[in-house]
């Protein structure tokens, strides 16, 4: 087996030999940057061969750095997880999807199955992105099961076609610079593609679903707006994801080595979310609560309240409103809520008394455990 991986320092990657044999001396492809802003989804066979030369390189590179970050800080919840499923929206030849299987190769490597299904409208990325994931799975010891779904989207029409084709839930569900060309071609109206991608997209999650946006960052002339901006208004209209990472600054820059060119530059902008049920609730320190995640706690208390105490004289009145005083008086700070609700006569009773107990059970849920997750 040829050099698999390729170490990931300071955003910095080399594209493993393999990778490089196969695109520019089996596939042809040509290193050509384009100093102006395009759409490929209408690209011929030979300006596809200068996009697998130029940009598949710096999707891999991207994808590889974001998703090795990602595993490295989260693998324990990939622990008992021996298979994976990734969609990709806007595929095109797939720089992304490998850069993905690599990092899972090197951060989770216990996974052994990942279930690709990759949706394009541009045919000849397609070829190529078959001989890309064939190639990809010899080389390492993942099996790929690829599904590829061609498929152009004009319309809200046509993504409702796509929504009847994905009936799975996935793992992961990505899109590399693909949301930036319906913004360019007005696909969905005046909408906002990337709330409409979210909106879609958000349903499809397995309990255990992320999605990653990562796209230009640069001013689109049509919709007048910056797409890092126009992302994260969408993430905030939705109002059904939590960010759970991002990009340090405005953009990132990424380099990229291979035979045709050293430290070749990207510019992006990236956001992993997940849906709010899923998404656990992290702490800041021993004692605070993330100020956009403190109105979401407190709900999940009093929840939590109601379903366990279940005395019906007034004493459970008094405290549900002293935990919601608490609560009130307290924010951010879920121990001085707790030091607080010992001090109140009502939920001062004996240690094998209910309240006390509910009170227990409480603090054993809610409190951050040793990982800075409460559940
Ligand atoms: C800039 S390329 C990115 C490809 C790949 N994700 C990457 O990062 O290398 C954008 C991709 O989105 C696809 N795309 C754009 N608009 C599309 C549409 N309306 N329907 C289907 N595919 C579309 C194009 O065909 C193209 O492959």
């Amino acid at each position: 087996m040829s050099q698999l991986f390729t170490s990931v320092q300071n955003n910095s990657v080399s594209i493993p030999v393999w990778l490089d044999d196969l695109i520019f001396s089996q596939l042809s492809a040509v290193y050509e940057p384009q100093y102006k802003d395009f759409v490929v989804l209408e690209w011929t066979k030979t300006e596809i061969q200068k996009y697998l030369g130029t940009y598949f390189p710096r999707s891999f590179a991207e994808s590889l750095c974001i998703f090795s970050k990602y595993f490295s800080e989260r693998h324990e919840e990939y622990k008992d997880i021996s298979e994976l499923s990734l969609f990709d929206f806007g595929c095109g030849t797939g720089g992304e999807i490998v850069g993905f299987i690599l990092a899972v190769s090197q951060k989770i490597p216990h996974i052994k199955t990942i279930n690709v299904y990759a949706v394009d409208g541009n045919r000849y990325a397609l070829i190529d992105l078959e001989r890309v994931l064939a190639s990809t799975a010899s080389e390492t010891c993942v099996d790929i099961n690829t599904n590829i779904i061609p498929l152009k989207i004009d319309d809200f029409y046509d993504m409702e076609i796509l929504d009847n084709l994905i009936t799975k839930k996935f793992d992961f569900i990505i899109s590399f610079k693909a949301i930036s060309e319906f913004v360019t071609k007005q696909q969905f109206n005046t909408l906002n593609p990337y709330e409409y991608f979210l909106n879609a997209f958000l349903p499809k999650l397995s309990d255990v679903g992320t999605i990653c946006v990562a796209d230009v960052s640069s001013f689109n002339q049509i919709s007048k707006e910056w797409l890092p901006i126009m992302m994260d208004n969408a993430v905030t209209s939705c109002g059904k994801a939590d960010m759970i990472d991002r990009n340090i600054d405005f953009n990132e820059c990424y380099y990229i080595s291979h035979s045709k060119k050293a430290n070749d530059v990207s510019n992006i902008f990236w956001r992993i979310l997940k849906t709010k049920a899923s998404q656990p609730i992290k702490k800041d320190s021993s004692s605070d609560v993330k100020k956009d995640e403190w109105e979401e706690l407190c709900k999940q208390m009093l929840s939590f309240f109601d379903e366990n105490d279940h005395d019906s004289s007034k004493d459970k009145k008094l405290r549900l409103a002293s935990l919601i005083e608490a609560q009130r008086q307290h924010p951010n700070n879920l121990k001085a809520v707790l030091e607080a609700l010992l001090e109140k006569d009502e939920w001062k009773t004996a240690k094998n008394h209910k309240p006390k107990k509910i009170f227990h059970q409480m603090h054993k849920t809610f409190s951050p455990s040793e990982q800075g997750t409460f559940f």
